[in-house]
């Protein structure tokens, strides 16, 4: 059966892609960067990756039994544009834990029944207990994105969701959950050599929806309204953390210390965990479309 996305992405590049981005695209080699205010020219160095990954991700295995030995509960909500690298991202994160103690969340479009509710409530079911971290791929802030764009929600939906947005973050931190939240900012150009990729490629096609293909011509209003996001779910209990994921492999080692870095797990090796890297890992001002 075809889908209705079926070359829709190569036509969109070949027809409606702005110049600058064709451009890009065109004159890029593999290992380019292709966003020119990156902070980096070109993809960080394979060796170098795979040696810190897996440095990061025992301490991620220490950090999870400690947090299994201990009962805290750990939610990360990762958020981005699609083909930001959320998914990669929480892949490596969880490649090494037990499954039943890190789990993922990606919760589909809400039924009918649940989109009679109160909007945070399918998510309530999803936090972790002791002992538990969800990785939550995509979250409520789907409400302040993608519903908004698709019109998915009225703007008096919208509203009511960011009046009560810090309430509700801040009762799960009250409560004891270490909140913590990503959003995976990539590049415009980057994001279509992402969508290409995933078009040719029959192992990663089904990571293309309609909201995809539609999406390629609301850059700007995707970009208004993470703007807006960004600005109004930033507090002090739940604040956010951007990380420019151009370059995947700096945005995973980046991810990862950001999860690592407030968790004081025994045995943490702090040269190891570090800070994640400040020219691509930073707060809502680090966000630019
Ligand atoms: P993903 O990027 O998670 O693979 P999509 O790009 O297709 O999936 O959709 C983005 C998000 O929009 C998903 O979280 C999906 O559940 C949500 N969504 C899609 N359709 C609707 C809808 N009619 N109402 C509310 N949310 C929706
Ligand atoms: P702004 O960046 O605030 O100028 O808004 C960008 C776009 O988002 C405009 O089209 C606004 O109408 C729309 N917008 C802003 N706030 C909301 C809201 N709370 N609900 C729905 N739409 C909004
Ligand atoms: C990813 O690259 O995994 C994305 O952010 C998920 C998506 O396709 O929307």
């Amino acid at each position: 059966m075809s889908k209705p996305f079926d070359g829709a992405i190569t036509q969109f590049y070949r027809e409606a892609a702005p110049e600058a981005v064709r451009l890009a695209i065109d004159a890029a080699h593999k290992d380019e960067i292709l966003d020119p205010t990156y902070p980096y020219r070109t993809r960080m160095d394979r060796d170098d990756y795979e040696t810190q990954l897996k440095a990061l991700q025992i301490e991620l295995v220490k950090c999870h039994a400690w947090i299994r030995d201990t009962g805290r509960r750990v939610a990360v909500v990762f958020e981005g544009r699609d083909a930001a690298g959320k998914g990669g991202s929480i892949k490596r994160v969880r490649e090494n834990l037990n499954p039943r103690v890190a789990s993922v969340v990606a919760l589909s479009k809400p039924t009918d029944r649940e989109a009679s509710q109160w909007y945070f409530q399918r998510y309530i079911h999803h936090l972790p207990a002791a002992g538990e971290i969800r990785l939550f791929d995509r979250s409520w802030y789907n409400r302040g994105v993608v519903e908004h764009v698709f019109g998915f929600c009225t703007p008096d939906q919208r509203d009511a969701f960011f009046h009560q947005l810090p309430d509700f973050e801040q009762m799960l931190v009250a409560d004891g959950i270490h909140l913590v939240k990503i959003w995976l900012n990539v590049g415009r150009a980057e994001q279509l050599r992402r969508f290409l990729d995933r078009e040719k490629d029959p192992l990663k096609q089904w990571k293309l929806s309609w909201i995809d293909v539609e999406g390629l011509r609301k850059w700007d209003d995707y970009s208004d309204a993470i703007g807006q996001t960004l600005s109004l779910g930033h507090t002090a209990d739940a604040p956010w953390t951007v990380v420019r994921s151009d370059d995947k492999r700096r945005a995973r080692l980046a991810v990862i210390r950001r999860v690592l870095i407030d968790l004081p797990y025994d045995g943490r090796k702090d040269k190891v965990v570090d800070r994640p890297d400040p020219a691509i890992c930073g707060g809502p001002e680090m966000w630019a479309d």
